[in-house]
């Protein structure tokens, strides 16, 4: 099972906050951007995970991440020359993929819910052909829209429609088979000139091969797109996290808790914290543990 994050492009509709910094490397509330899709792949039990970005910005992400080691995962790194297309992750990363399936999440994408993890090692488990994950938003001609037939099957594909077919927007997360290198060899452009995302989808909705997951009312999706969906996605951790006393997307936290490390490590990455309010979390969550184990 492997995973990639797509974090390139340029950030061109949150200028001039992006002008000199790469947009998935912003702060949502109190950790990277870029820590929540990694979380959602982590809670999902992916472990080898490539993250694809522009030359500017790669350097920067390998200086945050590292090698994964830290967590217990492995994280390896590509570069996208040009923002030519969602697909060409797959591309990018076709010896990453080899044969297995993958799940391939967009960097600015926020996902938050209980089960989130288990229901895309779920799809990665048990699906063939692609799988996309969609969810009821109020602005659809922002996203790629699905329109579901009467038998509730996907009926239609749309790209920032002017005149959407419904209101489930496609969320930035999609799993799918090692055949995916090939369907993406097939692709054309689109009249903006990029690979689309939408027509990768089409191309296994035409086989029969798609299937799209509505994501119900217990999920909040936020893709940090814009400034104001920048700004409405701190304000939704922060105040979920001011309210349960419990992080979203602390990547330590998850990787002790799914046993990707053991207490010691985990001792170590919350002594390395410093005396911040995240490494007061993981010395609050370590006494915890010990309460409960001792
Ligand atoms: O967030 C969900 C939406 O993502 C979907 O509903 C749409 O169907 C999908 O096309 C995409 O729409 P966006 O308008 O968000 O696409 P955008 O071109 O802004 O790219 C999304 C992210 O991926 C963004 O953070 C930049 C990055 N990117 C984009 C392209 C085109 C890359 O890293 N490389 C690229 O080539």
């Amino acid at each position: 099972m492997k995973g990639i994050i797509l974090a390139g492009g340029t950030g061109s509709r949150l200028h001039p906050v992006t002008l000199a910094v790469c947009k998935q490397l912003l702060p949502v509330y109190d950790k990277p951007m870029v820590y929540y899709p990694l979380s959602v792949l982590m809670l999902a039990g992916i472990r080898d995970i490539l993250l694809i970005s522009t030359p500017r910005d790669l350097p920067v992400f390998q200086e945050l991440l590292g090698d994964g080691g830290q967590w217990g995962i492995r994280l390896t790194y590509a570069i996208q020359p040009k923002p030519e297309g969602l697909p060409q992750a797959f591309t990018i990363g076709a010896d990453h993929i080899g044969d297995d399936r993958v799940a391939m999440i967009l960097g600015d994408n926020i996902f938050f819910g209980e089960g989130m993890g288990s229901m895309l090692d779920h799809v990665i488990s048990q699906s063939s052909g692609a799988s996309a994950f969609c969810t009821r938003v109020t602005d659809p001609q922002r996203y790629g829209v699905v329109a579901f037939g009467p038998d509730g099957k996907v009926r239609d594909l749309q790209e920032k429609p002017k005149n959407p077919l419904s209101d489930w927007a496609l969320t930035g997360l999609y799993v799918v088979g090692s055949d995916v290198v090939e369907r993406v060899a097939r692709l054309r452009p689109s009249l903006r000139g990029e690979l689309e995302m939408v027509d990768l989808l089409k191309d296994y909705l035409a086989d029969a091969q798609l299937d799209v997951l509505k994501m119900g009312r217990g999920y909040a999706w936020f893709d940090a797109g814009t400034h104001d969906s920048l700004l409405e996605a701190s304000e939704f951790v922060r105040t979920v996290e001011s309210r349960q006393g419990l992080k979203v997307a602390c990547l330590e936290e998850i990787a002790f808790s799914k046993k990707l490390i053991d207490l010691d490590q985990f001792t170590v990455l919350a002594q390395r914290a410093g005396d911040t309010a995240y490494g007061r979390y993981l010395r609050g969550l370590i006494t915890e543990w010990r309460a409960d184990h001792d």
